[in-house]
């Protein structure tokens, strides 16, 4: 069963075919990355004038690439939220324009479920039960995967998620965007230890807060500026990468211990980050360690259409009325 997934939630216009929620039949990511660096970071009317100029090609191109027409597809999946709404609108619209033409069901996909489902291709004997933290620009969730269905948030942030932290503190200390990557690849020749960071503090045990350590290292840089010193900055960077990718992994390993998962997983942009990564599998001790490839951890549209797979099979469908919405908790009904 070929799915096509379609993904502009913010700054990646993406499709792909999907075979059965497991195999990446093609797969196109057009990225507007370099244009919002211009600015610091994504522009969101700049973001939904890319995805209108970019939608059409990226979709024939991945019909073209997987020699499909839309008759050979059973369905058109779209991510629906969360996002910028104004970008998400695009894929929506081209999606319902799809599946209208075509009369192949429109399926809805919620953006964060798409990236745990990036793993899914990654691992294609993967089952659920598993815990997953999710880890993206407007997220850091731990997710209780039950089943292919059923997901509970068992921790989040409560203000900044962790890809927004690495994005404004990589801008202020002139990394550039996305912060993720250049924030990684000044740490590697910076020294974590010289610089003392704050370790936040939450109520729930496995929420986190990131406002807190963000402002530290804008402080840390700002006073030296005002005192004329220097900021080492690759070991700035790599200090506040530690301290994150600590804090994510701390968080992940305790859940995963006291809530009996064997299997531990993370996803989205984040997830790309190889300390992070280091760290989990350093503390999770015996426990099985799931990440997905490094091409599926960013935007794609394979992980939105192996994740309408298990949509369309659940029968969630829509009309030609679905809109987008900007945020959407995973275990929405
Ligand atoms: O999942 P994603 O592509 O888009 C959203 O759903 O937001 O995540 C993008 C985020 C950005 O904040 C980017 O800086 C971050 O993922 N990111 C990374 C790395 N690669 C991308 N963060 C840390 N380390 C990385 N290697
Ligand atoms: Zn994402």
């Amino acid at each position: 069963m070929y799915i096509l997934g379609i993904e502009s939630s913010c700054d990646e216009t993406a499709a792909s075919i999907v075979q059965d929620g497991r195999k990446i039949i093609s797969n196109v990511v057009y990225s507007q990355a370099e244009e919002h660096g211009l600015y610091g970071g994504v522009v969101p009317e700049i973001a939904s004038r890319r995805h209108i100029d970019a939608i059409s090609e990226v979709v024939q191109k991945t019909l073209d690439e997987a020699g499909l027409g839309v008759n050979d597809l059973e369905a058109v999946a779209c991510t629906f939220g969360p996002g910028l709404i104004g970008a998400l609108l695009v894929g929506i619209n081209y999606a319902k324009g799809l599946s209208f033409a075509s009369g192949k069901p429109l399926v809805p996909v919620h953006h964060l479920r798409g990236h745990i489902a990036a793993l899914y291709l990654t691992y294609p004997q993967l089952k659920p039960p598993f815990l997953c933290l999710v880890a993206s620009g407007g997220h850091s969730h731990i997710v209780a995967v039950d089943d292919y269905t059923h997901f509970r948030v068992i921790g989040q942030t409560i203000d900044d998620a962790a890809g927004e932290a690495f994005d404004k503190v990589s801008r202020t200390l002139g990394l550039g965007y996305p912060g993720g990557p250049a924030i990684a690849k000044a740490a590697l020749t910076g020294d974590k230890d010289k610089y003392k960071l704050p370790t936040p503090h939450t109520e729930n045990r496995y929420d986190v807060s990131f406002s807190g350590l963000k402002t530290a290292v804008i402080n840390i840089h700002n006073t030296n500026n005002m005192k004329g010193e220097e900021t080492d900055i690759n070991s700035l960077a790599a200090a506040f990468q530690e301290k994150i990718a600590d804090i994510l992994s701390d968080n992940l390993a305790a859940a995963a211990q006291n809530f009996g998962y064997d299997k531990v997983a993370t996803a989205g942009g984040v997830s790309a980050n190889t300390r992070l990564r280091q760290l989990i599998e350093q503390k999770i001790g015996d426990r099985q360690f799931f990440a997905p490839q490094m091409r599926l951890c960013g935007d794609n549209g394979a992980m939105i259409a192996a994740r309408g797979y298990y949509e369309y099979l659940a029968g969630n469908t829509a009309g030609l009325d679905l809109n987008g919405v900007a945020s959407l908790p995973i275990d929405f009904k």
